[in-house]
């Protein structure tokens, strides 16, 4: 039976279940109450309060800037709305990659203040004794592999990660660093499929993939981009659902053309 029929809410130990019994999780991305209480209702299983929000909600060309205060923000918001989902939230840049003490008090600030149920941070190695001390304090941790959009001037560029071997290697190394420090699932970002299928079918704890091929255990969007929110992002591994900006633009025009025209409001509009 599908998770959506019978759950409550959505624990960390279902998605690890769903994985065990073949089932596909579903992650869309939310920033803000209105559109997290719609994808809840829709049957979303994690809403995640990207660091994204930074570029599309902010305009800023990437994540760094976003601060702990505007994800605590953010991810209040969500986390008011979700009544089933769980919400994820990221931890953003320069929160957590220091000492193990800043990225605990990063972590439980999260918690506290925002009241979501588990936090995303992008890495793998380098800052797997952050993960461990956030994980033995109870909070559960996604991790996020690949493509790390926080370490874009490392990178140079978006394109897709670990297409040279000793790139995925070290993937596959990490992937098994954070299920053996206690992550209850990892994104892959931007990786080839082969690749995160292989890591997907390595590992007991799920997959969510984002440009990363139909062998993961999940998939996650940027709710923006999948409803055509978004109108110069048009990545290879992007599905859009609506054409948002056309709709909006349109019923905005005519608004404009009702107001001049003295057409709105009409006599049952008013008071
Ligand atoms: O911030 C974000 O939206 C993300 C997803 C792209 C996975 O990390």
């Amino acid at each position: 039976m599908s998770v959506n029929k019978v759950i409550k809410r959505i624990s960390t130990s279902l998605v690890r279940d769903m994985k065990k019994n073949g089932e596909k999780i579903s992650m869309l991305t939310a920033y803000d109450f209105s559109t997290a209480r719609i994808l809840d209702q829709a049957g979303v299983e994690i809403l995640l309060v990207g660091d994204s929000a930074a570029n599309v909600f902010a305009g800023y060309d990437t994540t760094l800037p976003m601060t702990l205060d505007h994800m605590i923000y953010h991810a209040a918001s969500v986390a008011r709305a979700a009544q089933r989902a769980m919400v994820l939230a990221d931890l953003p840049f320069g929160s957590y990659q220091g000492s193990t003490e800043d990225a605990y008090n990063a972590a439980v600030r999260m918690m506290k203040e925002a009241g979501v149920h588990a936090l995303k941070l992008e890495g793998g190695l380098e800052i797997i004794d952050n993960i461990k001390k956030i994980i033995q304090s109870g909070i559960p941790v996604c991790g996020h592999l690949g493509l790390t959009p926080q370490s874009i001037y490392q990178f140079g560029d978006f394109g897709v990660r670990a297409k040279q071997e000793t790139e995925a290697l070290k993937l596959k190394e990490d992937a098994l660093a954070l299920q053996e420090a206690g992550c209850f699932a990892v994104v892959l970002e931007k990786i080839p499929a082969n690749l995160a299928e292989e890591v997907s079918k390595s590992l007991t704890i799920p997959t969510i993939g984002i440009g990363a091929g139909a062998g993961c255990d999940g998939q996650v969007l940027v709710v923006n981009d999948m409803l055509g929110l978004t109108q110069d992002f048009k990545p290879k591994f992007l599905r859009r659902y609506l054409q948002l900006a056309e709709d909006i633009k349109q019923a905005a025009a005519q608004y404009v053309s009702d107001v001049k025209s003295g057409d709105y409001p009409n006599q049952n509009e008013q008071y």
